[in-house]
């Protein structure tokens, strides 16, 4: 089985890629990125791949031959406010592309990642339903309803077998976040094992919907291994694994390095925090393809702080 990956060099692709790679050969797994990068996504085949362009995606595909795509090229939220017109472009013309490519060159299945910011200030706070208001005030958010539409009328009409989860905020030791308003949950380890202390962006009361990159990784595995005749839904799985305050993060970090200190100066990423929930309801995840997430705050603090730390002393982070 032939597998492209978009954004094989960000912060999910990087650590997907290894995992694909085990899964399917190494020499199956295309990981493909706007700009080349060092790193483990060039232990296998790699290529240039800028996926607001239609025609060289469709080369792509047909050159290797692809039967599944992880579609992972975005621009994330805060970013995404500074050039709103560049993160529609990328976020919508690039799902289209592949979306369209895939139905065009017969690819059996296409993972592609929506999010918890398809919310906003009138969907509920806690617990938000898989099916919800969904009227974000973010160009992000917008363009991640758009695109769960978007997928599943591909779904419906050509029978694409999309699929894809509403991924909260990603912690990982790995490649860097970049551009998104949860970036502060990964910001604040680095700044902990540096120099032991933390400006925060947001306030210490900011509540968010996290999750642990292994987690973040078996959901999208175990997504698409599902069958798929038990899916209720195609895209946009709400996937829950933690929720806490910026404070309680900090608390926890300091069980580890007692001189810890996190000081917080709130910017305009707060107030695109506002606009998202606080916890999500995960049951028809759980339900239809047993999703089920295996870190809390507890586990995820102390296992991020001795793989980011060893990774720091390799001068690999
Ligand atoms: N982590 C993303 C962001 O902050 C949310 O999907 O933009």
């Amino acid at each position: 089985m032939k597998v492209l990956v978009t954004g094989a060099f960000g912060q999910i692709g990087s650590e997907l890629l290894p995992a694909l790679r085990d899964l399917h050969g190494r020499d199956n797994v295309l990981a493909t990125g706007r700009r080349l990068r060092a790193g483990a996504a060039n232990d296998g085949p790699v290529a240039k791949l800028d996926v607001t362009l239609g025609e060289q995606l469709e080369a792509t595909v047909t050159r290797q031959g692809t039967d599944v795509i992880y579609h992972l090229a975005a621009v994330l939220s805060a970013t995404a406010e500074q050039d709103p017109e560049r993160a529609w472009r990328v976020n919508m013309e690039g799902l289209r592309n592949v979306l369209e490519v895939s139905r065009r060159r017969n690819v059996s299945q296409v993972f592609w990642p929506s999010s918890i910011a398809v919310f906003g200030p009138s969907s509920p706070r806690d617990d938000v339903p898989q099916e919800t208001v969904m009227r974000p005030t973010t160009i992000y958010g917008v363009s991640k309803v758009a695109g769960e539409l978007l997928a599943d009328y591909y779904a419906g009409r050509f029978s694409l077998d999309v699929r894809g989860v509403r991924y909260p905020g990603i912690i990982s030791s790995g490649a860097p976040p970049g551009g998104g308003t949860t970036d502060y949950a990964v910001e604040i380890f680095h700044a902990a094992l540096r120099s032991g202390q933390y400006t925060a962006f947001v306030r210490e009361d900011c509540v968010l919907p996290m999750m642990y990159m292994p987690d973040c990784i078996n959901a999208a595995l175990t997504l698409m291994a599902a069958d798929r005749a038990r899916l209720c839904y195609q895209t946009g799985y709400n996937v829950s694994a933690m929720s806490f305050a910026l404070g309680e993060l900090a608390a926890e970090i300091s069980k580890h390095i007692p001189a810890f200190h996190c000081a917080y100066q709130p910017d305009e990423r707060q107030a695109i925090a506002d606009s998202w929930p606080q916890s999500l309801n995960d049951s028809a995840a759980r339900a239809d393809w047993d999703w089920q997430p295996h870190y809390d705050l507890q586990a995820m603090t102390a296992d991020m702080l001795s793989t980011l730390a060893a990774r720091l002393k390799e001068g690999d982070a």
